[in-house]
């Protein structure tokens, strides 16, 4: 068969009597079911893709039945509809970091200006209910791990009615929350009633003068109670997490590693990153992750990598020697994770970005609130994947520390 414009088609269909599965048995009320069509069925009739101008030609030229033809077509579409999260540089996208605050207890020097912080509005602040919706609209995008942070997550009020919101969407396997800590003693067992299983709480030091040189704020005893009322209510590991910073981590290494040995808490350390409000980063200011293992390795005992069970973490686990207490580092400095990279993030504002540290945002909120259809929401979504970059370049020339300090993006 020859077409008008003198090709071949590049295959010959079959009759549809040759085809396996009756046709019309998968068509309901004149609408193929999508999911009844396989994949063979547009292999075998369509090839290549067919599109709009295809459609006649291959009706008039093929022997083919055309509902066979019609169904391919809404197979085409729905699958396009379904298509997981993957980036231009083949990242699959299944983790959505939920900021639901920039307001905070405290004042890391890492993160926030030490006085006058400009806070957002609470009209700005997307409701319990509009960060529902989103997450309902992408979980079919293969959204699956959700992890709540902030600001402070704890300050902002019944925090445990989102969680018991979002453990009831179908598709959500994973709930985590990053907290500072100062609140977590009194409502730990709430978060936990609601679902909430995974908990991460930073502390960068082990005396309170260092804490409070870190965080400019009193507040270490409150963590620690913290940190044992989780463990206490049934969190199983709660993971620590303490920036490194140079010139101040150093001393608190050793400690923090018989802290592991003794209350079985997961120690992580976090490289520091140029996210900090006072702009004041700089590389020789990272303690880097080598040199901490070192450290515990000759002051305390080897430390032994474990296999990674997830390899889109972007931790790096070890544990002693003789099998007792669990070490971790995001070296996000030295040895970047970008390429594993499986978060998106949305601001307490519903503004959404595709890295901690991308310089562009999209803002969902007018779509949250006014309206919007799930489907412009799943186009805007798809839209910043598909934007993300390669990496965060912070070891390069180009690099740009982006306008949002980490309080106010979500971390
Ligand atoms: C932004 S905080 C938000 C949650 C909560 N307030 C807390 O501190 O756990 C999330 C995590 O980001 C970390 N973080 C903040 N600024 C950072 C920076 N410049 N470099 C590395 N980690 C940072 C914090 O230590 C914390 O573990
Ligand atoms: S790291 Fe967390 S606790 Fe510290 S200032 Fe930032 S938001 Fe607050």
């Amino acid at each position: 068969m020859v077409r008008p414009n003198g090709s071949t088609p590049a295959a010959k269909c079959r009759s549809p009597s040759e085809h396996s599965v009756a046709p019309q048995r998968r068509i309901i009320n004149g609408r193929v079911r999508p999911e009844s069509v396989r994949p063979q069925d547009v292999s075998q009739c369509i090839r290549p893709n067919l599109n709009a101008s295809s459609w006649s030609l291959l009706e008039a030229n093929c022997e083919i039945n055309v509902e066979i033809l019609r169904s391919c077509l809404d197979w085409q579409t729905s699958m396009s509809e379904l298509l997981p999260l993957i980036d231009s540089f083949g990242r699959l996208h299944n983790n959505l970091r939920i900021s639901v605050t920039d307001r905070c207890n405290i004042r890391c020097f890492y993160c926030m200006p030490a006085e006058n912080v400009e806070f957002m509005e609470k009209s700005e602040l997307l409701t319990f209910e509009e960060i529902e919706r989103f997450v309902r609209v992408a979980v079919p995008l293969g959204i699956n791990k959700l992890r709540l942070t902030g600001g402070e997550p704890l300050v902002r009020r019944e925090l445990h009615k989102l969680v018991e919101k979002l453990a009831a969407i179908p598709g959500i396997q994973d709930i985590g929350l990053t907290t500072n800590g100062i609140m977590l003693a009194e409502q730990a067992a709430d978060l936990y009633a609601a679902g909430l299983r995974r908990i991460n709480v930073s502390l960068d030091a082990l005396s309170p003068e260092k804490f409070k040189q870190f965080t400019r704020r009193d507040g270490f005893e409150k963590v620690l109670e913290g940190i044992k009322a989780a463990q206490r209510v049934g969190f199983d590991p709660v993971k620590i997490n303490a920036v490194s910073v140079r010139g101040m981590t150093e001393e608190e290494v050793v400690p923090f590693g018989h802290f592991a040995r003794e209350t079985g808490a997961d120690v992580r350390f976090i490289e520091y990153m140029p996210l900090d409000a006072d702009n004041a980063w700089e590389r020789g200011k990272v303690l880097f992750a080598h040199e901490i293992i070192e450290q515990l390795s000759t002051e305390i005992m080897p430390l032994i990598p474990e296999g990674q069970p997830d390899k889109n973490a972007p931790a790096t686990d070890f544990v002693f020697e003789d099998g007792i207490g669990r070490i971790g580092f995001i070296a996000s400095i030295s040895q970047p994770f970008c390429m594993s990279c499986n978060r998106i993030r949305i601001t307490a504002d519903g503004k959404l970005r595709n890295c901690l540290f991308s310089l562009d945002e999209t803002d969902l909120r007018p779509l949250l609130r006014e309206g919007g259809s799930d489907a412009a929401i799943t186009e805007a979504i798809r839209a910043s994947v598909a934007a993300k970059k390669e990496g965060h370049e912070i070891n390069t020339a180009r690099f740009i520390q982006p306008d949002r300090p980490m309080y106010s993006i979500g971390g």
